[in-house]
């Protein structure tokens, strides 16, 4: 059973966890800025994770598509700067968050989904141009709108295979788009497509195999995990997700949430990650929101949106030489 605990705001800490075989070493955050503790980190770095830019550049190419973007085209034109309070756009954002990465000389950008608002060529070409002329190294991974036209015939399942295959295989730089690992000194990243809320068997005999790796995990997927208390929106894992409570398959125009809710599978995905000694955290966007819970003393974190210039800072360092 889940311990939820909410929280957010400033200067967050927890001590070192060694309980029993668990090592999720210790956690801070400052606003933005979270740091890792662990024996297993063999030297200090830092990775930038953002979500939500929500990105709708579009050109002729979109024009046959127009019936299924128009509202997403429109949704994230003009948006207020998280930080500043200035007014702003979501390619600026995306572009100052490049510039923030590049400075602090991160190991990788986490793109966790949510970076377009429609699969369109115009933005997924513009995107990749700038992280190419940035040359920061990235992992990208969908997110509920990346693949997402509104209004078209087909299963979710089916519509994220399309789209993800048609448009944006290029993101993936080679990865498997559903899953994939990277390691950086000694930690490992564990980067899964649940854009529709869903686990797949593969991706849990995927991480299944990392987590008894018993080495550190970072966890990085665009729906964050249920916490106790949350909404369905934190539904990877929520009981409550079901078609009765699927508030929003008519605005969006999309196959409605299951009857019956999750997916076994999805359970017990949720189930193992949570119970697992060595997951250091899991890292999330889709709520727009800057927060934070505990799911059985885990950290679990989703960044502000990148539309309006959110991202996070994640700095590892070996245990007691931070
Ligand atoms: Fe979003």
């Amino acid at each position: 059973m889940a311990i939820g605990a909410a929280a957010s705001g400033f200067g967050f800490s927890t001590q070192t966890s060694t309980v029993g075989e668990m090592n999720r070493g210790a956690f801070s955050q400052d606003g933005n800025q979270l740091t890792f503790y662990h024996d297993q980190i063999r030297e200090p770095f830092k990775v930038m994770a953002t979500a939500d830019t929500h990105l709708f550049r579009d050109d002729e190419r979109g024009e046959p598509f127009k019936a299924y973007s128009g509202r997403m085209a429109k949704a994230y034109n003009q948006t207020r700067h998280v930080k500043t309070g200035n007014i702003t756009n979501p390619e600026t954002c995306f572009l100052e968050t490049l510039a923030i990465a590049r400075q602090e000389q991160v190991a990788f950008v986490a793109l966790l989904g949510d970076i377009f608002s429609f699969p369109s060529e115009a933005a997924i070409e513009w995107a990749e141009a700038q992280l190419k002329e940035s040359q920061l190294s990235y992992v990208y991974v969908a997110g509920n709108h990346d693949w997402h036209y509104e209004g078209m015939e087909g299963s979710l399942e089916s519509l994220r295979r399309k789209w993800v295959n048609n448009r944006l295989l290029r993101l993936y730089q080679g990865g498997n788009p559903l899953m994939q690992v990277r390691e950086v000194a000694g930690v490992q990243f564990v980067v899964l497509d649940n854009s529709y809320y869903e686990i797949l068997p593969e991706q849990l005999a995927f991480t299944r195999r990392i987590l008894r790796s018993k080495r550190p995990i970072v966890l990085m997927m665009h729906i964050p995990l249920y916490a106790m208390g949350r909404k369905v929106g934190y539904g990877c894992g929520h009981p409550g997700w079901n078609a009765q409570n699927d508030r929003s398959y008519q605005l969006e125009r999309r196959e409605q949430w299951p009857e019956k809710g999750h997916s076994a599978t999805t359970f017990q995905f949720y189930r193992e990650v949570t119970q697992a000694p060595n997951v250091l955290a899991t890292i999330s966007g889709h709520i727009h929101e800057p927060t934070l819970d505990l799911i059985n003393g885990m950290p679990s974190v989703v960044t502000d949106a990148n539309a309006q210039g959110g991202y996070l800072k994640l700095f590892f360092a070996p245990s007691g030489k931070g």
